[in-house]
């Protein structure tokens, strides 16, 4: 088999059998097939689409390209969430812990940054000392110790998402419906789940902007979960503004440790509960969502989704006095305030926007090899619906960057829309797709 032959094949819009794709991804792993090459396949691949067949072999390939992780001997249902990508999207963070410490162990593989969304792998290594890289062995030795354990795709664990994903994020080849399938079931299907939550992001901020693809992105990854013997719910949510106000590593990691210790963030403890109260179901620790979501609640309530955190931080390296004691981590060099020129309502903020402003900040990457600024980011100080008055502060943001703060005010200024008219409320979480079919969420 030839690679040229293969991207062309892609290219002109025809069927790649199984074989072609396992040549392909398996020889981009093991070093034969260069960079360049992967990238024109994955353009190819963006452009002209795989089937649901395809993707499920892509899917299966990658999966197969390292360990799958066999978690039986750990007592109880385990249960994971992953969410398609948004801005400000902190939610893991908040939720892993809510969940264990509702009883049901949650083993996560998560992603870094991916254009103009973060990720939760980049957001738990801004905390000082915290580990991603877990051996097979040490990520099972936490999870039976803690019943959470949050690490990232490695050379042993989903080694080809980890290789492709970093590409894809800096060749505009992410918003792919059998990419983005692939890359995330290939991760869950390794980590030794027996339950899975999908958040499929809807909107501006979203890599699938229009309903209809989000839709189509969810019931794909909604069966590829279903055939491989997993049981799942896939939730539809909206991504036209952030979620919270916090957008940059470190500064998501400060709203997620307020959020559990009690603090509500509306839009994001919403969805946070929801995502929780179906795992907490999933887990059997509840009979319906809505009964999980008042356990999710409780376990805020009493500190003990904080404490799991913290054992989370502790056990993985991390250093939890920059936990306990947030102001202890570094400033950044510039804090720039972001005010309104106009007396109105909040109509929108343009979530992509921010996303691409946050990268130039230093909180993402444009290039493989570029090093994150955790410190860097934004945070939002007014939201869809509020109430602004002419110089109030819209938003403030942190960088290092010299050469960057004239463009981030000007852009950042222009992602809000103020209008005079009050916006009608945002609905947050959309649609359910589980066994029943797919319903509108009340
Ligand atoms: N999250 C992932 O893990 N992969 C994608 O491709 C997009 C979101």
């Amino acid at each position: 088999m030839n690679p040229v032959e293969i991207i062309r094949k892609k290219r002109d819009g025809k069927k790649l059998t199984k074989d072609e794709i396992s040549f392909f991804i398996n020889g981009y792993l093991n070093g034969k097939i260069p960079d360049y090459q992967m990238s024109a396949f994955l353009m190819a691949v963006y452009f002209q689409n795989m089937d649901f067949e395809e993707t499920t072999y892509l899917t299966e390939i990658m999966l197969n390209s390292g360990h799958i992780i066999d978690l039986s001997d750990i007592p109880g249902i385990k249960v994971d969430k992953h969410s398609t990508g948004g801005v400000g999207d902190k939610v893991s963070l908040i939720l892993a812990p809510i969940v264990a410490a509702a009883g049901v162990p949650v083993p996560m593989i998560s992603g870094r940054g991916l254009g103009h969304t973060g990720g939760t792998l980049d957001k738990l290594e801004s905390i000082p000392g915290f580990r991603t890289n877990l051996s097979v062995e040490e990520y099972k030795k936490v999870i039976s110790e803690i019943g959470l354990v949050m690490i990232g795709q490695t050379e042993e664990i989903a080694p080809a998402d980890k290789k492709i994903y970093a590409l894809r994020d800096v060749t505009a080849t992410v918003e792919s419906i059998p990419l983005i399938s692939a890359s995330i079931m290939s991760k869950k299907l390794a980590e030794g789940i027996d339950a899975l939550v999908l958040d499929v992001k809807t909107g501006q901020g979203a890599f699938m902007k229009e309903y209809e693809k989000s839709l189509q992105l969810a019931q794909v990854l909604f069966t590829i979960g279903k055939n491989f013997g997993k049981k799942v719910i896939a939730f539809i949510t909206d991504m036209n503004q952030p979620l919270g106000y916090a957008v940059g590593n470190w500064l998501e990691v400060v709203e997620s440790v307020q959020c559990l210790r009690g603090l509500d963030v509306p839009d994001l403890m919403y969805i946070t509960y929801v995502l929780a109260g179906a795992m907490i179901m999933l887990g059997g620790k509840a009979n319906s969502i809505e009964k999980g979501m008042k356990i999710a609640q409780k376990v805020v309530l009493s500190g003990e989704a904080y404490e799991k955190f913290l054992q989370l931080v502790e056990k993985q390296g991390g250093d939890v006095s920059y936990i306990e004691n947030l102001e202890k981590y570094p400033l950044s060099k510039h804090s720039i305030e972001v005010k309104s020129m106009f007396d109105g309502y909040v109509y929108e903020i343009d979530a992509l926007e921010v996303g691409m402003v946050s990268l130039i900040l230093g909180a993402g990457r444009t290039k493989v090899d570029d090093v994150i600024d955790p410190k860097a980011g934004i945070v939002l100080r007014k939201k869809v619906g509020d109430k602004v008055e002419s110089g109030e502060q819209l938003a403030v943001f942190y960088t290092d960057r010299d050469d960057v703060i004239k463009t981030a005010k000007e852009r950042l200024a222009k992602a809000f829309k103020i209008s005079h008219q009050k916006p009608e409320p945002l609905k947050l979480v959309k649609t359910i797709i589980d066994d029943n079919g797919v319903r509108n969420w009340e």
